[in-house]
This record gives structure tokens, sequence and C-alpha cells, in this order.
């Protein structure tokens, strides 16, 4: 018997996010539809430019001006806030600061974003539990060494007081998925998580990422250039250029049958299917 689907998680629809600049309107992401399931993850992939980040930072609405989001629909079915179009969300409204880093947490595409560098790694991790959770101090320090024992940090006592600068880029990106996570939040968007990182701990903080998903159950919207990663993580993919969506389903589908040219482009410049080709 086939298992019942899981409920829907984000629903964007027709997303319309443009710069005015000085050269012109520059529709950033043109159209843009996709869903994400609960537990599931979605791979966003396209090249350089093609609209990935702008999609999530359109979500947490973070895009600043001369963005901004033209039109569209971004449908959270939330277990905590219910239904909510995060597009017509007013920006100071309570539901928004409750999404984001609540409901929502982003990984950004570079790690020193979302951390201060004139911080030490623990008391912003607790900064953020203490944002979104009534608790005493005590207890989200305790949390907190408790989060970072989980992505891996052996000595999380002694890294809880030291600054992001004394620590390697493979802890820095450990340190920036326990702050994403501590929360438990429905929905976790990646941008590049690994792409700062040498291979070998490109792997390590992937596995890392999916286990920590798993055990809290939350969907995950992973944007990645690298069609490996995909490969590795994904549930489905959808694929970017120029702003548009030129391709989408299920991951072992495209891997084995692209439909769009672009997707094979992106397919050729995988290390393992060059190989294949030269043998
Ligand atoms: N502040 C801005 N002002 C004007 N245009 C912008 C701004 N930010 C992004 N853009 C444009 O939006 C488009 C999409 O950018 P985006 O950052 O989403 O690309 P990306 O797919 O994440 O690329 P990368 O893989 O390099 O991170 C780009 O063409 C970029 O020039
Ligand atoms: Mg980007």
């Amino acid at each position: 018997m086939e298992r019942p689907e899981p409920r829907m998680l984000l629903e964007v629809q027709n997303l319309q996010t443009s710069f005015f600049t000085s050269d012109g309107v520059m529709p950033a992401v043109n159209d843009v539809s996709f869903s994400l399931r609960r537990g599931q993850t979605l791979a966003l992939v396209g090249e350089s430019g093609s609209g990935k980040s702008v999609t999530a930072y359109s979500i947490l609405r973070l895009v600043q001006p001369p963005g901004r989001i033209v039109s569209g629909k971004i449908k959270l079915h939330s277990e905590r806030l219910g239904e909510v179009d995060l597009a017509k969300l007013n920006e100071r409204s309570d539901t928004l600061y409750k999404v984001r880093g609540g409901v929502i947490s982003l990984i950004f595409q570079e790690p020193m974003t979302s951390l201060s560098p004139v911080h030490t790694v623990g008391s912003q991790i607790a900064e953020a539990i203490l944002l979104h959770q009534d608790v005493p101090k005590a207890q989200a320090r305790a949390h907190t060494v408790e989060m970072l024992k989980k992505v891996g940090i052996t000595r999380a006592e002694a890294c809880f007081d030291q600054y992001p600068h004394e620590l390697s880029g493979g802890m820095r990106q450990r340190v920036v998925i326990a702050m994403a996570l501590v929360c438990r939040p429905e929905l976790l968007i990646a941008d590049e998580p690994t792409t700062a990182l040498d291979v070998t701990v490109q792997a390590q903080v992937l596995g890392l990422i999916k286990t920590l998903q798993q055990e809290i159950g939350c969907a995950v919207l992973l944007i990645t250039h690298d069609f490996g990663v995909v490969a590795q993580v994904a549930d489905e993919v959808a694929v970017m250029q120029r702003g548009r969506i030129v391709e989408h389903g299920d991951v072992r589908a495209v891997l084995k049958a692209p439909q769009h040219p672009y997707t094979r482009t992106l397919l050729d410049a995988l290390p393992s299917r060059r190989a294949a080709k030269v043998a």
C-alpha cells in the first residue's frame, strides 16, 4: 500500500520579484511556482544569477529596495501559525517576526552573514532561543550547548565562549546550522550551505543537515548549483534559469531523463558524468 503524502507546508504561486534600477526593471524571480510538503527536501538549482537567493529572500520577506515582490502568493500552512500568505504580510507584523527564525529559518549563502563577529558563538545561539521561546537564560545556555554537541562540536562548552573568527570554516558552518535549527523550524532554507567548504567537509555538513532534518521533521529548501548535492539529499528538484523554473520533478526522474536542454547542460557539468563520457 502506498503511504499517504505528507501534508502541504509551502505553496509558492506565480511569484514575481523585481529590482527597479536606473537601468530598468529586472525580474529576478519571474512567475515562479513550486510547493513543498512537510519533511520533504526540494532542491533549487541553477547557475549564478538565476534567482535562487532572491526566491529564498522573498519567502522570508528579506528583499530590500530597489527590489520588491510584485505579485504572487507564498502560502505557508504552519502548524504553529496556521495559514499565512507571506507575500501579503505587513513588514512589521508579529506573524512575520514569528516566521523568521521560528517557523522558517535561513542559512545564508555567506556564513558570516548569519554570525556577528563581535559576539560569542554561544551567546548568538542562546539569543535566537530567547527571541522565540519563553525560557530562563540558564536553560537557553544548556540548550545551546546541547545543540552544539548535536552538530558535532566536541568541546561544546568551550565553543560557547568563542568568537566566530576563532573557528574553522567547517566549524562555523556547523554553528550556523545549530543556530538555524535550535528553534525546531518547520522549514529550513539552506542557501548553498556547503559551497565555501572543502569537499570532504561538504559531505559531512550535508549528512548533518539530513540527520537533523529527520530528527526535527522539518522540510528543507536546498539551494545549490551542484547536481551532485541534489542527488545526495533531495526528493524533488526545480531547475531555475534567468528567473524562471524550467524543469521540476522527482530527482531520480530528472537525473535519469532531463527534459530541458539547460538541465542537461548542468548535468553534463558534473565531474562523474564528464568522466563517464570520456570513458
Ligand atoms: N540588490 C540588487 N539590485 C539589483 N539586482 C539584483 C540585486 N540582487 C539581486 N539582483 C539580481 O537578481 C538576479 C538573481 O540574483 P540571485 O542572487 O537570486 O542569484 P542566484 O541564483 O542566487 O546566484 P548565485 O548562484 O550566484 O548565488 C541577478 O541577476 C541579480 O543581478
Ligand atoms: Mg545566491
